[in-house]
């Protein structure tokens, strides 16, 4: 199986390292705009396969979209990331225009592919993704709700001194400081409520720690994160890769579905050799009702900017 990343900078590469790593693909291209980079972080990473133990192949091309036809998954990072005090909204003009031609690129030479959307702001870029490319709607998957729910269980293992993995938690909504909805009434540790734990006051402090996490780490490196962006985009490929049937929140198209329609926003689905599949039910309060509305009104704004500049 060949698995694409476009974008050889820190979220592609990472991407692409976890993926070699973890030893499922047969190959991985990494394609970069910039002479040379692609090529030269391809074979820095196959310098690691003896001292690691994978037989992933991959390599680095230069813009050349021939080298990725007959790919089963791609993973499109490409787009400025954001400097500090930036949103990620205010990377849609320059980032639309790019997302637009990959997605066109791909397409023409792997027709069946499935699209991970990362580059930023990555809901719209995941609804400009499925309008740009005539794919159906469950080979589109935008990755930011894995790497919100990774964050939000980070946070809340660092309050309670609990293990990361033993954490159940989920961010839905969009993948925004402010659009993102990680659902503290939902999260277990090890089955039990977590709210169980934690104090009003300390429940808030984790939620708005997790809203910004993105926003926090750009402010301390001077960029937007990879390591977690590229775990979570590996996780969701290798889900895809091998049927894992994995429940995910993911970017997703919507057709009524918790009451939206025509936008992609970030629900549970399943992820797997189909892409997304059947999205998954939840009941939620009237409060977190009210908070998806205004997530998805947010979103759609931003949607508007595609149509109104005629980009879709
Ligand atoms: C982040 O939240 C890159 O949007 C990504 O770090």
């Amino acid at each position: 199986m060949k698995i694409t990343v476009i974008g050889a900078g820190a979220v592609g590469a990472t991407t692409a390292d976890n993926i070699a790593r973890a030893n499922f693909a047969e190959e991985v291209v990494l394609l970069d705009i910039k002479e040379g980079v692609a090529e030269g972080k391809a074979q820095d990473m196959m310098q690691t396969a003896a001292l690691l133990g994978f037989d992933t192949k991959v390599t680095g091309v230069t813009n050349d979209y021939t080298k990725t036809a007959g790919s089963t998954v791609a993973v499109i990072t490409s787009g400025l990331p954001r400097k500090p005090g930036m949103t990620r909204e205010e990377l849609i003009g320059t980032n639309a225009k790019i997302v637009k031609s990959v997605v066109e690129n791909l397409v023409k030479h792997s027709p069946d592919i499935i699209l991970l959307i990362v580059s930023n702001p990555m809901d719209t870029m995941t609804y400009l993704a499925l309008k740009a490319s005539g794919l159906p709607k469950n080979r589109i998957i935008g990755m930011g709700g894995a790497l919100d729910s990774s964050r939000f269980k980070y946070q809340l293992a660092t309050k309670l001194n609990a293990s990361p993995s033993d954490l159940n938690a989920l961010v839905i909504g969009g993948h925004g400081d402010t659009t993102m909805i990680p659902l503290i009434s939902k999260a277990t540790w090890n089955s039990i409520p977590v709210v169980d734990f934690l104090q009003e006051h300390e429940q808030e402090e984790i939620i708005q720690k997790t809203m910004v996490g993105g926003a926090t780490l750009t402010a301390l490196i001077g960029t937007s994160a990879w390591y977690a962006p590229g775990a979570a985009s590996a996780a969701m490929v290798k889900s895809i890769a091998l049927n894992e049937n994995k429940l995910f929140t993911a970017s997703v198209y919507l057709e009524g579905e918790y009451g939206e329609s025509d936008i992609n926003i970030g629900v549970p689905v399943l992820i797997n050799k189909n892409g997304w599949d059947k999205i998954v039910p939840m009941n939620l309060s009237e409060n977190e009702k009210s908070k998806f509305k205004q997530s998805a009104d947010a979103v759609r704004n931003m949607n508007n900017v595609l149509i109104d500049s005629n980009i879709i």
